[in-house]
């Protein structure tokens, strides 16, 4: 299906229509309003307001992940593309593609196509747009989806890489990340490559004023997903009643957002026709940021069968990207 955007020059593959978006809207809030402890899956926080947000936090002075990856691309991206020679780059959650024109001119002796991916329409309007104007000669093809279920509209000539940059990686649950890592060395053929982008684990004084900075764009990002769900499904959350909350924790290595509740109250979702109270000070959990290490990603890799070709690192090793080959199996 393909569909012209009124703001777009360019045509985008739509495989999430409004009516799936809606769906799968009503059965995560459903589902996640009801469970103990409250929790929203964070792939909501994306409308248009929310990408724009996302967009103010990767400048930010605490949030170090766009700026340390963009590093490691800049001074990386030539050997990713010696040793990877991709024709078609996917990416998926691709959001602005800002860091990605780092590997589209570095590759730019092999590559004839890049595919964004992305479940937020303006994101990939905006982005598409921009390179349409940047790289004439590339052949850019957006495409409108949920990552978690896209990889059967793969393109399918070419040599592939698929990339999943800025740690998004990490706002799945080990189970999720497992299934997911799997499904992409599924998609692959044996020497196509995944390029992944990885938070490391940092001390905690510099990752939670990374998600919980001075100027406060952070806990708007994250009380946006209330705003979502008002919009959408015409809940009458009072976003200002929610308090933005990050925590670390070192148990399960990860960065937790949660909103929480600075009053008890009830909010109704009048399409779910559902009312649910909070308590005051009760928390809902908006999203984990998992952060890895080395030898635990390596092994989340090989254990989907992709064999990990190189890793390059900033010298502080706050973040990595990950080169994985589809092995022969
Ligand atoms: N890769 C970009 C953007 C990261 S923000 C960067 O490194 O800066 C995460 C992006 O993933 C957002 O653009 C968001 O809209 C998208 N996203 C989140 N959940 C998604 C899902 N389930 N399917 C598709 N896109 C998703
Ligand atoms: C998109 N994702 C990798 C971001 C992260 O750092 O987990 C989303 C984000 N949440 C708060 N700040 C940024």
């Amino acid at each position: 299906m393909t569909a012209h955007q009124s703001t777009s020059t360019s045509p985008l593959e739509v495989h999430l229509t409004d009516a799936d978006l809606a769906e799968a809207l009503r059965a995560d809030v459903h589902a996640g309003l009801t469970a103990h402890p409250k929790q929203l899956p964070p792939k909501w926080f994306y409308d248009a307001r929310g990408s724009e947000l996302f967009e103010q936090i990767t400048t930010l002075p605490e949030y170090y992940p766009t700026r340390t990856e963009r590093e490691i691309l800049r001074q990386g991206a030539p050997a990713i593309a010696a040793a990877a020679t991709p024709d078609v780059l996917v990416e998926l959650g691709s959001g602005s593609s800002e860091k990605t024109r780092l590997l589209l001119d570095a590759m730019a002796d092999t590559l004839t196509t890049y595919v964004p991916q992305d479940v937020s329409v303006s994101a990939l309007t905006g982005a598409v747009d921009a390179l349409a104007a940047s790289h004439p000669g590339l052949r850019v093809r957006g495409m409108v989806s949920d990552f978690t279920d896209t990889l059967h509209h793969l393109p399918a000539g070419g040599r592939r890489m698929i990339a999943f940059l800025g740690g998004t990686i990490g706002n799945m649950i080990p189970a999720e990340r497992a299934e997911f890592l799997a499904s992409i060395a599924a998609a692959l053929r044996p020497g196509e490559t995944l390029l992944l982008g990885a938070g490391l684990v940092v001390p905690p004084a510099v990752v939670v004023p990374a998600y919980d900075d001075a100027a406060g764009v952070t806990a708007e990002f994250d009380r946006n997903v209330l705003r979502v769900v008002n919009a959408r499904l015409h809940a009458d959350f009072e976003p200002d009643a929610f308090r933005h909350v990050a925590l670390w924790d070192a148990a399960n290595e990860w960065i937790e957002m949660r909103l929480e509740a600075t009053r008890a109250m009830r909010v109704t979702v009048a399409d779910l026709n559902l009312a649910v109270d909070f308590a005051e000070g009760e928390q809902l959990r908006t999203e984990i940021s998992a952060k890895f290490r080395l030898d635990g990603i390596a092994r989340e890799l090989a254990d989907a069968g992709l064999t990990l070709v190189h890793t390059w690192t900033d010298d502080d090793h706050r973040f990595a990207v990950l080169l994985a080959e589809r092995g022969r199996r």
